[in-house]
């Protein structure tokens, strides 16, 4: 079986093929991050129009990368949410059509459950269960995984996602958006020990994160100091220090409350050398092991909706005509993969 994904919900077009036997065959990526950097953030009406010059093409560009006609497909998998509801209905429309023109099954994707699963792309993937952060632009999760579908929440941010923290306080600092990977450059020519900043919420008890209060900190503190290139990397590494601590301190917290020991991080920021490190580190301490997808599947890729639906079709989740975008989705309204 071979699963043709595709990914639209923000402000990367994502293609892949990914084959049952084969794995991935290709993949094709298109990132609007210039489209948006003059307005320091992502313009929604300007997503959905770039997905819609953007997706025909690198269909045709994943079909021929993998050297497979249409007829070669299987199935379609696209992201039917959370996300922006007009990107969404972008990728939706146009794999729910496309499926009915080649008449094969489409199958909805949960964007999360899509990062969720990215590690299992790699060579070692981690075997359920474990506990996984997911830490993108838009979300920030712990989740205790079971099995494919089966997903509780452990916590999650009662205000700013992990990578909007690290976006809007790279804003602050002048870089240009998405600035997380930006200010964690600039965060390797810190001192440590100039700054400090808080570790929210880590002294009372419980799974849930938030971040906007760092941002609140960040600000004050640049405006309390000079801003030279030092000071700048040396507030840089602060932040980057305490938001890599919390989630930290909240991983062995949530490996101590399921018992587990196998950490899966995933989403945008999962791509954070330092929390990298710093995870390593912990799995060390406690004899477990973390697994994350090579870098360019921390982000958004349509890889990982490939995988996730090629699961989901496996299972007989076959969808009628309707096309489904869902701006909100709670992972854990899942089904479980029988
Ligand atoms: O998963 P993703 O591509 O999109 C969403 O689903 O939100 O995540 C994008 C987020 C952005 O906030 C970006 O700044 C952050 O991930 N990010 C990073 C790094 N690379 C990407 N944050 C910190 N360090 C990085 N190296
Ligand atoms: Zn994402």
């Amino acid at each position: 079986m071979r699963i043709l994904g595709i990914e639209t919900s923000c402000d990367e077009t994502g293609i892949a093929i990914y084959d049952e036997e084969q794995g991935l065959l290709s993949h094709q990526l298109y990132s609007q991050v210039k489209l948006h950097a003059d307005y320091g953030g992502v313009v929604p009406e300007l997503a959905s129009r770039d997905h819609v010059k953007k997706t025909i093409p690198l269909i045709k560009a994943a079909l021929k990368e993998a050297g497979l006609k249409s007829k070669d497909i299987d199935g379609v998998a696209y992201t039917a949410g959370p996300g922006l509801v007009g990107a969404l209905l972008v990728g939706a429309t146009i794999g729910r059509s496309l499926a009915y023109a080649w008449n094969v099954p489409a199958v909805p994707v949960h964007h999360m459950e899509g990062h969720l699963l990215a590690p299992m792309l790699e060579d070692n993937p981690p075997e359920f269960p474990f506990v996984a952060l997911l830490v993108s632009g838009g979300h920030t999760m712990m989740v205790e995984v079971k099995a494919i579908g089966e997903y509780q929440i452990l916590g999650e941010s009662i205000d700013d996602a992990a990578g909007e923290a690290f976006d809007k306080t790279a804003k602050l600092m002048g870089l240009d958006y998405p600035g997380g990977p930006l200010l964690s450059r600039l965060a390797e020519n810190g001192t440590k020990g100039r700054f400090k900043f808080p570790r929210p919420m880590t002294d009372r008890p419980g799974l849930d994160f938030s971040f906007s209060g760092l941002k609140t900190f960040a600000a004050n503190t640049i405006a309390a100091n000079d801003n030279d290139d030092q000071t700048r990397a040396d507030i840089a590494y602060a932040f980057q220090e305490a938001v890599c601590d919390t989630l930290v301190i909240k991983c062995r917290r949530a490996l101590e409350q399921t018992g587990l020991k196998r950490i899966v991080i995933a989403g945008g920021v999962s791509a954070n050398k330092q929390l990298r490190i710093s995870l390593e580190a912990l799995a060390q301490k406690v004899g477990g092991a973390v697994y994350y997808p090579r870098t360019e599947f921390c982000t958004d890729n349509g890889a990982m909706i490939a995988y996730a639906g090629m699961q989901r079709l496996r299972n007989g989740e076959v969808t009628d005509l309707s096309v489904q975008a869902q701006p909100r989705w709670p992972i854990d309204q899942l089904q479980p993969i029988e």
